[in-house]
């Protein structure tokens, strides 16, 4: 991927200060990428509900890990932060839909509309449990141990995904 081509820059200022967590959201940021180059250089039906479903999947397993965190460590704001994720998912299912069976194209406003999505949602509620937590003394390190075998079949999971990231 050539710089001009990259459409969601990572910043320093997206993290929210727990490594795995960072990771995760970079690694959507990277798909997200995938996705407009795929769309941009045109590669097709086939390709491009490849990288719909990499981003959909790989959506559900970090929610469900962030939720995870949130219930363990006890966040008092966990049920809205969970309804966003639950909406997302809803849309993104709908957009899958749409592309695979009515066969529509994927428009720029869907990955703009993504985009704008996972920035706000980091940098709005993410970063905000993320800092209670830290706070409340839970310790996140303790957490990353005790979740690692999780982790281990996400970067597997990435296996597959390392198919389309090729552009
Ligand atoms: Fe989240």
């Amino acid at each position: 991927m050539t710089s001009e081509e990259v459409f969601f820059k990572w910043m320093p200022e997206y993290s929210v200060n727990i490594k795995t967590i960072d990771d995760q959201h970079l690694e959507l940021v990277k798909i997200l990428n995938r996705l407009f180059i795929a769309v941009s250089k045109r590669e097709g039906d086939k390709a491009i509900a490849g990288i719909l479903d990499a981003l959909t999947s790989y959506t559900k397993t970090h929610f469900a890990l962030e939720e995870r965190l949130m219930r363990e460590a006890k966040y008092k704001d966990i049920v809205p932060h969970m309804e966003e994720h639950r909406k997302l998912i809803a849309q993104l299912d709908e957009l899958c839909n749409k592309h695979l069976l009515e066969d529509k194209p994927i428009y720029f406003e869907m990955l703009s509309f993504l985009k704008t999505w996972l920035k706000e949602h980091i940098q709005g509620v993410d970063t905000k449990y993320s800092a209670a937590l830290q706070q409340s003394g839970f310790s996140v390190a303790r957490w990353e141990k005790e979740a690692s075998a999780e982790f281990a079949l996400m970067s597997e999971s990435k296996r597959w995904w390392e198919v389309w990231k090729a552009a």
